[in-house]
């Protein structure tokens, strides 16, 4: 009897040539580093170059992340990935009430260029390519970066990096946003074009499917609507006046890595083939690099359980297999006691080592794309393609990705189907070890990292002796120019963004000077 996917797509027992009867197989499939892309996005894949060891990391202040990631460089990780407190993700300065208690818990807190500066201390930037996931302030960080970089004496057209600056899965599943959806997007084609411009090696964007995923999506929604957000922004750089192949080749992406590998070796597949064909059949693109879907990968964090913490160990492993058999181009590896608390020192080192037994003990970098022509996995890919084409079409019916947002669309979709995984597990369908079969009596004791409180008083107090120093008259006249740029509609705001920052401004004060002029976004409530 055939089994179920988790996107809900049959399994059969066995495959045979059957499977891809009538289907231009060699079409479809192609060769690696060539349209569709279905094989990856380079010729050489892991036998050129392994993917990116990319361990998403940063908590407390600025001094506590430069360590770790310190640390994390000395370990052999090859890119960084900057986490960022939720105060600023959310455009608000430490000292602002609404930061209370969140200040550097989930990641580091920026207020302003002086703490980007501790970041990033001893680290060359011309070296390291850094992924920073922030999303509505992408601008600010991105620009806090070039403005440090150019303090090290290291040119923007070398920096190398992303931003995730992704702000429509924000509104779907991930909630860090700060403006409407309009002028959210016009933001996004300044940061384009800006790029285009200042940084043209940098990602602009990593479109994030990943926190659809730890939201309940299943992996054709999870492709579905990435990709349906990818439109949108291809739309709204296009509509701003941008030659596809000018931004399309440093659009990037990022998926979530689940442990049921075949799925996700076939997801993986399917998105790139999806991608390739759009960007070449309805956006005319030209460049084969505006064709390629280049992405990211995290390992679900979903998956991992709080009882018997060191069994994530082993999930993390079958994980990152899925993604490095998928053709990822960068890769995080959770750490075992993510389900718990902050990584610790020594779990965030064993998570790299998982990469590192990947990448250097076992035989996947061999050869590229090993399940090519698998009658399994190439019947999986279609069946998953048609999938969320048709989910895509869908969205497309309702006016695009915004529109469907708009409609609560992606939300429920994704709702219901976190609704059904709850109720399976809940009912002993889906096995969760030890969870709901293999549990222990009795759980070992386990001491997780804590962040100190204290942190909070530090930053407000770094901030007070900013604001103190500063030439005010400076600052305030760069954020007026920031919000008569932000009052045209054809003013790029990044570079009186720029100018703002490196007079001092924080990342709260150029967040309130644009939330003035474009409001705050407040979500309808749809049933
Ligand atoms: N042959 C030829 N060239 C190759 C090659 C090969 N086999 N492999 C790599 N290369 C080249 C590439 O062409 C590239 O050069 P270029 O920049 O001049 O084109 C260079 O080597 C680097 O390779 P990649 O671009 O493949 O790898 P990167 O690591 O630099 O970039 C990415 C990968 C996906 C494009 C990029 O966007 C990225 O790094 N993303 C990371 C995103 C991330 O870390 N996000 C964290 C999110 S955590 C989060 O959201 C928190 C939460 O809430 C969970």
């Amino acid at each position: 009897m055939a089994r179920e996917s988790e996107s809900g797509l049959p399994i059969e027992p066995v495959y045979g040539p059957d499977a891809l009867e009538g289907r231009d197989t060699a079409e479809r499939i192609g060769a690696p580093g060539a349209y569709p892309f279905t094989r990856g996005v380079y010729p050489t894949m892991y036998t050129g170059r392994p993917w990116t060891m990319r361990q998403y990391a940063g908590f407390g202040t600025a001094v506590e992340s430069n360590a770790r990631y310190r640390q994390l460089i000395e370990h052999g990780t090859a890119g960084l990935s900057v986490a960022f407190d939720l105060p600023t993700q959310m455009g608000h300065d430490s000292d602002a009430p609404l930061a209370h208690g969140e200040v550097g818990k989930v990641g580091v807190a920026i207020d302003s260029i002086d703490d980007m500066r501790v970041l990033f201390d001893g680290i060359p930037l011309d070296k390291v390519s850094t992924s920073m996931t922030i999303n509505a302030p992408a601008a600010l960080l991105l620009l806090l970066y070039q403005l440090v970089a150019e303090e090290q004496g290291v040119p923007a057209d070398r920096l190398t990096g992303t931003i995730q600056n992704d702000v429509l899965k924000e509104y779907i599943a991930r909630g860090t946003y700060i403006f409407p959806p309009k002028p959210s997007l016009r933001l996004v084609a300044d940061i384009f074009k800006y790029c285009k411009a200042e940084i043209p090696r940098w990602n602009m964007i990593s479109i994030s499917g990943y926190h659809m995923a730890e939201a309940g999506a299943t992996p054709a929604q999870e492709i579905a609507f990435t990709l349906a957000d990818g439109i949108e922004y291809v739309r709204t750089a296009v509509a701003a006046g941008m030659d596809v192949d000018d931004f399309a080749p440093r659009l990037s992406f990022f998926f979530v890595a689940r442990t049921t590998i075949l799925e996700e070796v076939a997801k993986f597949r399917a998105a790139r083939r999806i991608w390739a064909r759009l960007m070449r059949e309805e956006f005319g693109a030209r460049d084969p690099k505006s064709q390629m879907l280049r992405f990211h990968t995290q390992t679900a964090g979903v998956q991992l359980t709080a009882q018997q913490p060191e069994v994530n160990l082993v999930r993390v492993a079958v994980q990152g297999l899925a993604a490095v058999f998928g053709g990822t181009q960068s890769l995080h590896t959770n750490s075992f006691d993510e389900a718990i608390a902050l990584p610790t020192d020594k779990s965030a080192r064993l998570a790299l080592r998982t990469q590192q037994v990947l990448a250097h003990e076992t035989d996947v970098t061999a050869t590229v794309d090993p399940f090519a022509g698998s009658y399994v996995i190439e019947r999986m890919t279609d069946d998953l393609e048609a999938a969320i084409l048709a989910l895509m079409g869908r969205v497309e019916e309702l006016g695009g990705a915004v529109d469907a947002i708009e409609h609560g669309f992606q939300k429920n979709e994704i709702e219901r189907s976190a609704y059904r995984i709850a109720q399976e597990t809940d009912a002993g369908e889906r096995v969760v070890v030890g969870v709901n079969r293999f549990t222990l009596d009795e759980e070992e004791p386990y001491e997780p990292l804590r962040v100190d409180p204290a942190i909070e008083r530090q930053q407000a107090q770094r901030l007070a002796r900013l604001r103190a120093e500063r030439d005010q008259g400076a600052v305030d006249a760069a954020l007026s120019a920031l919000k008569k740029a932000a009052e045209s509609e054809t003013e790029n705001v990044l570079y009186p963004m720029r100018e703002a920052l490196r007079a001092r401004a924080t990342v709260g004060e150029v967040c309130n000077a644009l939330r003035d002029v474009w409001g705050a976004y407040v979500p309808r409530d749809v049933f």
